[in-house]
């Protein structure tokens, strides 16, 4: 026993920690780093949704220090009034505003776009960042999950609505933040309005996120030679307010864990802002993009064709009269 005190008291013990903990953090560095890229975005417009926390605020406030003019879309007012806040501060940059989207409500969607349409001649960026997990059983107004019209359905009205300003302001990028757990989720049209959907948030969640890359890759197909790219990713394990809605004992748990082995939100951006203005995404469309920044393979349901054409009519059906 006395000698294991020693041992573990040994500076060598010590210095090997160090080590070990340099060693994991290591991993955590991507092979493109946004702080080595010159690219600058003065006179570019963007949009990013749940920009007021996490990775949507790390996004924003790195494109409000390359000169963009950032639209912070937000449900929260004083959430959102207090990023802005921080986010023209650090940034120095004036042109960052903040416009309340909430995009469980297909109402908001529009209201939002309305004001957009007013406002801005052109949209460069549109980054579709915002989502929930965890949530129990629950509907919203117009009659779908939550967690399918808010990671779902919101951001694909929101996108389809904003499509004539992107494609006028092209050249243009539509970023779709999905997540590698995308691959355990499964393809039923009548989980949208809740029917079917056997509740366990993670899975509804894990569904929500196939959807995403099935849309994107769809939506790649449609906006062919019209100058505007889309592109989805997983952002790593990211420490974020992401597990919101689950148990304190899980949220404690995933956070010491992540104090070693997870992406700071700062880390987490990166994908995002790769897909968002790297030039080796220059022309780049359909494509799904890991937490390295490299151009990999989602599962084989995500890429599905067919699935992905059904499933962007079934949204445009059941978007068309909300
Ligand atoms: N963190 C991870 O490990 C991880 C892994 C894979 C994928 N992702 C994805 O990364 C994206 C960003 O997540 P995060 O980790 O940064 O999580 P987060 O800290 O929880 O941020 C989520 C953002 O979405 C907003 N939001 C939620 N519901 C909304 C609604 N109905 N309308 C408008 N905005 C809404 C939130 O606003 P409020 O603050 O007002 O709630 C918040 O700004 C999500 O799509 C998530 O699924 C995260
Ligand atoms: C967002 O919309 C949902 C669904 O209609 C509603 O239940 C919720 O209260 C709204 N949240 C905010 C912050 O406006
Ligand atoms: C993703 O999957 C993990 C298990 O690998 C799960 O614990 C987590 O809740 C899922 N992420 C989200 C945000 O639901
Ligand atoms: C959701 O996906 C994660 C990661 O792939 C997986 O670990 C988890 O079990 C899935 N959730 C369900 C309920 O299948």
């Amino acid at each position: 026993m006395g000698a294991w005190w020693t041992l573990l008291g040994h500076p060598l013990w010590a210095a090997c920690t160090l080590v070990l903990v340099l060693v994991v953090r290591a991993q955590k560095r991507t092979r493109w780093d946004p702080r080595a890229c010159p690219v600058k975005l003065h006179g570019k417009t963007a949009i990013v949704t749940g920009a007021n926390t996490g990775i949507g605020y790390c996004v924003a406030l790195d494109l409000a220090r390359r000169g963009a003019r950032v639209i912070l879309a937000c449900r929260c007012p004083i959430k959102g009034t207090a990023a802005r806040d921080q986010i023209r501060s650090l940034s120095g940059n004036p042109q960052v505003d903040l416009r309340i989207l909430n995009l469980s409500s297909m109402a908001s969607v529009r209201d939002f776009v309305q004001k957009i349409k007013e406002e801005e001649k052109e949209l460069h960026l549109l980054v579709n960042n915002a989502g929930v997990s965890g949530l129990p059983k629950q509907f919203t107004a117009d009659g779908f999950d939550t967690t399918f019209a808010t990671n779902h359905l919101g951001p694909f009205l929101l996108t389809h609505l904003l499509l004539n300003l992107l494609k006028a302001s092209s050249p243009s990028r539509i970023v779709i933040v999905s997540s590698s757990n995308h691959s355990k989720g499964k393809v039923d049209f009548r989980h949208f309005t809740g029917e079917q959907l056997v509740h366990r948030s993670d899975l509804v969640y894990n569904h929500t996120k196939l959807h995403n890359i099935l849309w994107s890759n769809e939506l790649s197909v449609r906006l062919q030679g019209s100058g505007v790219t889309v592109n989805c990713l997983h952002p790593g394990i990211v420490v974020t307010d992401v597990l919101r809605h689950y148990p304190l004992r899980l949220r404690v748990i995933f956070n010491l864990l992540g104090f070693f082995f997870f992406k700071t939100p700062e880390e987490g951006a990166v994908s995002t802002l790769y897909c968002a203005f790297s030039e080796e995404m220059d022309g780049v469309s359909g494509k799904y993009i890991n937490s390295d920044c490299n151009l990999v393979l989602p599962s084989a349901t995500a890429r599905d064709a067919q699935t992905g054409k059904e499933g962007y009519e079934v949204c445009l059906r059941l978007t068309s009269n909300l």
